[in-house]
């Protein structure tokens, strides 16, 4: 009998992908998902890929009287709880919504898993809650340091699930903190489909190759890195969902909780990931040195080899590969698809 898994922000950018991976895991997924920062169409996109109906939910992970209909439906036998607002800019204009969806909602579902009898989760957590770490690669003993209220809200999300683990250890939690996701599905029918000018650097520097971007803003030259710009640790979105594969195997498998980073270990450079982008694309990827960014640190890289000692979980594409893949995406009919009017703005 199939294992029944509710991923909660299956419709964006890494629920989606780990939707696919969990189909062809041989998991029932069904998607819970407000569209708050997703297109609508995603779902006829991964019935298209994976050649069958999407099991979907419209709902907001606040909404108890919903989410405990659906558990009362389903069955669930886990959660991977991707559903949560997470533009650290965004979190400082914003911070009691990011309180109340990454926070309060983690809560509620809980409590709802709880009332259920499902007590397995996997966790979006993320390099964030490192802040501005000491050591680099950086290992998941590092402190918690919250620069930020997104980052506060991860740090709060792996605390209340730590300390509900400790009080009750019927529960079987896996946290994963991501370093830098990149890239897209090889079939270029998913990818980040940032609706607004995206923050993140693969994203812009894609929009700037398909010329819908003037030039890129290079966040200083300054830093101490081999050629002054930010060095960051960006791993394969299918290698991501991959790890989420691993990890609810393990929750589910001999119920072991974990905390791992999932990153590949090896850091790049802006300037590196312009120039593997111009390879990837063959365009030009104009671009402006200015000052730092306020809140960036020169390095962030995972030490990963946690991951691979508890889950068996190695990254297996590399930087050139997540350019290409996210260019087949931008280049191709699916990307920044029209939302339609009742769509996030
Ligand atoms: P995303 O915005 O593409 O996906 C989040 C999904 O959750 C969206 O589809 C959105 O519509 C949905 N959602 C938001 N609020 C909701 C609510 N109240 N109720 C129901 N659904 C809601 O983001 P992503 O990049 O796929 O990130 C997924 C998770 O991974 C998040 O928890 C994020 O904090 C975490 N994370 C992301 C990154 C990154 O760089 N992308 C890095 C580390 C951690
Ligand atoms: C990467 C590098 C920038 C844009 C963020 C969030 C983090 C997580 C991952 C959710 C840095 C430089 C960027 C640009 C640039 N998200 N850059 N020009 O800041 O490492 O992490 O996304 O959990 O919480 O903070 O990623 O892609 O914004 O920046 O020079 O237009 O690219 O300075 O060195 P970051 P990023």
């Amino acid at each position: 009998m199939a294992e029944k898994i509710l991923l909660t922000g299956g419709a964006g950018y890494i629920g989606s992908h780990t939707y696919v991976a969990l189909l062809a895991a041989s998991y029932e997924v069904t998607i819970l998902d407000n569209f708050q920062n997703a297109n609508r169409s995603v779902i006829d996109r991964l019935e298209q890929l994976t050649g069958q109906p999407v099991s979907f939910a419209e709902a907001d992970i606040r909404d108890a009287t919903t989410l405990a209909g659906l558990f009362a439906e389903y069955q669930f036998d886990a959660v991977v709880h991707f559903a949560a607002l997470k533009a650290v800019s965004e979190s400082v204009e914003r911070p009691l919504d990011y309180f109340d969806v990454n926070i309060s909602g983690l809560i509620n579902l809980l409590r709802v898993m709880d009332a259920a009898g499902c007590r397995n989760i996997v966790f979006s957590s993320s390099a964030t809650v490192y802040g501005v770490p000491d050591e680099t690669p950086t290992p998941e003993t590092a402190e918690f340091r919250a620069m930020n209220p997104y980052g506060q809200t991860k740090i709060s999300g792996e605390q209340i699930l730590n300390q509900l683990t400790a009080a009750d250890d019927r529960w079987n939690v896996g946290i994963l903190r991501y370093f830098n996701p990149a890239g897209a599905h090889d079939s270029a029918l998913i990818g980040e489909d940032p609706r607004d000018i995206p923050n993140n650097l693969m994203p812009f520097i894609a929009k700037v190759a398909a010329g819908e971007l003037e030039e890129l803003q290079v966040f200083g030259d300054d830093y101490d890195t081999p050629d002054g710009t930010g060095v960051r640790d960006y791993i394969h979105v299918d290698d991501l969902a991959k790890g989420h594969v691993l990890s609810l195997a393990a929750l589910l498998g001999d119920g072991q909780s974990h905390l791992v980073n999932l990153g590949t270990g090896e850091g790049h450079s802006v300037l590196e990931m312009v120039s593997a982008y111009k390879r990837a694309s063959n365009r030009d990827v104009p671009y402006r040195i200015t000052e730092r960014r306020a809140g960036d640190v020169p390095v962030y890289v995972a030490r990963a080899d946690k991951a691979e000692e508890i889950l068996g979980f190695k990254t297996e594409r590399n930087l050139d590969e997540m350019c290409a893949s996210s260019w087949k995406w931008i280049a191709g009919p699916h990307s920044s698809e029209d939302p339609g009017p009742e769509e996030k703005g």
